[in-house]
């Protein structure tokens, strides 16, 4: 098994060296270090009491002032996975795996309990701002988080899906969810059927800074990542080739570059403010 330091060096380059910890800290970081998305599962469902014990392990995670606002919802009834992720399979752009996957979990930002809460006791809502859309958002990609972890502690592999946001009224029909609940991202869950690939990370000189925040060598660093990741993991298609060319190098800023130049989910802004709630 490779240590997590080397696990690290992999994915961020030279700029991770730390000392190895402890035996029990370790199997928890080595299961960090290794992760990644897992888009292929065994036909085979997860158990209910196994889900349920993961998002009741997932719900333990940090949540804003204790508000808890987000909930998971398990689809697990075929036709109604089969409504959801079908049509996020289909078309030029379809993620064509969706169709395949053996459990679905839906992590929500729930601001509507709190408001609930007001009602029940009586007291002013003072926080319809964008900060109630914005907590309960953070805490679902917190518990959605947790859930990953822990699911993949277990064995299991797992991907989110933030095309459910495609359609977010669909989705939210489907699932009946009322205003001021909103749908954050799906979680793929399952057995394994593919050993996931360690995706490489741009290096802790760009993302991690200390005291202030510093672009010095940006650009540099982004050339140099697109170097390294093109010779270990190269793309194996170039993202809207008919529309840029096909590059002759093709690295991860001109593949991010090239998926940003389409607009996603730009009326997601609009349904949030369907829901109910107020962006200022
Ligand atoms: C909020 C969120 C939404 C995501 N949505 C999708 C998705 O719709 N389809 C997909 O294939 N992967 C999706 N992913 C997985 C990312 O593509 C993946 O995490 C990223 O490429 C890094 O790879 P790794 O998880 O294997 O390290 C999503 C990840 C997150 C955190």
């Amino acid at each position: 098994m490779p240590s997590v330091t080397s696990l690290l060096h992999e994915r961020f380059g030279s700029d991770t060296d730390s000392p190895e910890s402890g035996e029990c800290v370790q199997s928890v970081h080595q299961q960090l270090a290794r992760r990644g998305s897992v888009r292929k599962f065994r036909p085979d469902a997860v158990p209910d009491r196994t889900l349920r014990r993961l998002c009741a392990l997932a719900l333990c995670a940090p949540t804003k002032s204790d508000l808890q606002q987000r909930d998971i919802v398990i689809v697990d009834e075929p036709s109604l996975r089969a409504q959801i992720l079908g049509p996020l399979a289909e078309g030029p752009l379809g993620q064509r795996w969706l169709v395949d996957v053996p459990n679905l979990l839906i992590f929500c930002g729930n601001n509507r309990r709190q408001r609930r809460i007001h009602a029940l006791r009586d007291r002013p809502f003072a926080n319809d701002h964008l900060d109630a859309f914005f907590n309960a958002a953070v805490d679902a990609g917190i518990a959605l988080s947790a859930f990953v972890i822990a699911a993949e502690a277990d064995g299991l592999g797992v991907c989110p899906i933030s095309a459910i946001r495609n359609e977010p009224i669909a989705v939210s029909r489907l699932l009946r969810l009322p205003d001021h609940v909103f749908p954050v991202a799906g979680l793929a869950v399952g057995y394994p059927a593919e050993e996931p690939k360690r995706s490489m990370r741009l290096p802790l000189s760009v993302t991690v800074h200390r005291n202030a925040y510093s672009e010095t060598g940006l650009d540099e660093a982004i050339s140099a990542y697109d170097l390294r990741r093109e010779m270990a993991q190269p793309y194996s298609t170039q993202r809207s080739w008919k529309e840029f060319g096909m590059a002759k190098s093709y690295g991860w800023s001109e593949d991010k570059a090239r998926q940003y130049a389409r607009a996603e989910r730009a009326d997601f802004g609009q349904f949030v403010r369907q829901i109910g709630f107020k962006l200022d």
